[in-house]
């Protein structure tokens, strides 16, 4: 197999026609953050403000992330932060299963270029599509699992805390976890 590069990755997504989303896209929107970092997080998709910059996570859910990042003493330097899928849905739907599987092949391989100990998903959308296709949010955000060498867990989607203030405390218990999971990590590494 020929070597991984994020030329090649890059490429690949920006021809990219594997769904309908291309037809409808400004910006593929790839990834942002520390290419080499020990968190991946993994949202649903673009929405407006993303499709418009290419870049996740840059309107109101992306500004709330950042907080809670800032509040367990990270920021965007720690962390590598992609999507589901590449390309917006149109008016923010939740991305079809055939658009998820079209794109899927993308995040695995951003996945073995970045190396991160821990994925966080981030809302229903990513946990059914990297955790388990009977995933259930409000069920089973704040647990973990191993799988393949990664730390896997979930929590709410920022943009349900946005909805729900309610959802705000859970939330915060699985920031500190996911904090706490990467002292733990780096602690073993010595
Ligand atoms: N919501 C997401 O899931 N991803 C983004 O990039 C922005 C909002």
């Amino acid at each position: 197999m020929a070597e991984k590069t994020w030329e090649i990755l890059e490429g690949a997504c920006y021809n990219c026609r594997k769904c309908k989303l291309w037809e409808t896209r400004n910006n593929v929107v790839i990834g942002k953050g520390n290419r080499n970092a020990d968190i991946m997080f993994i949202g649903e998709g673009p929405g407006q403000q993303e499709d418009l910059t290419g870049i996740p996570f840059v309107g109101p859910a992306g500004q709330l992330l950042d907080k809670m990042l800032n509040a367990i003493d990270l920021t965007i330097d720690d962390v590598y932060i992609a999507n589901i899928v590449k390309c917006r849905p149109p008016n923010n739907r939740d991305p079809q299963e055939e658009e998820q599987e079209a794109c899927l092949n993308y995040l695995r391989y951003q996945l073995v270029l970045v190396k991160p100990k821990i994925i966080v998903c981030l809302g229903r959308i990513a946990g059914t599509a990297i955790i388990s296709p009977t995933f259930r949010i409000t069920k089973q955000r704040g647990q973990w699992i191993e799988r393949k060498g990664y730390w896997i867990t979930s929590t709410f989607h920022p943009s349900a805390l946005l909805r729900d203030e309610s959802k705000k405390r859970p939330a915060w218990e699985d920031f500190k976890s996911i904090k706490q999971k990467l002292i733990e990590l780096e602690q073993n590494e010595i």
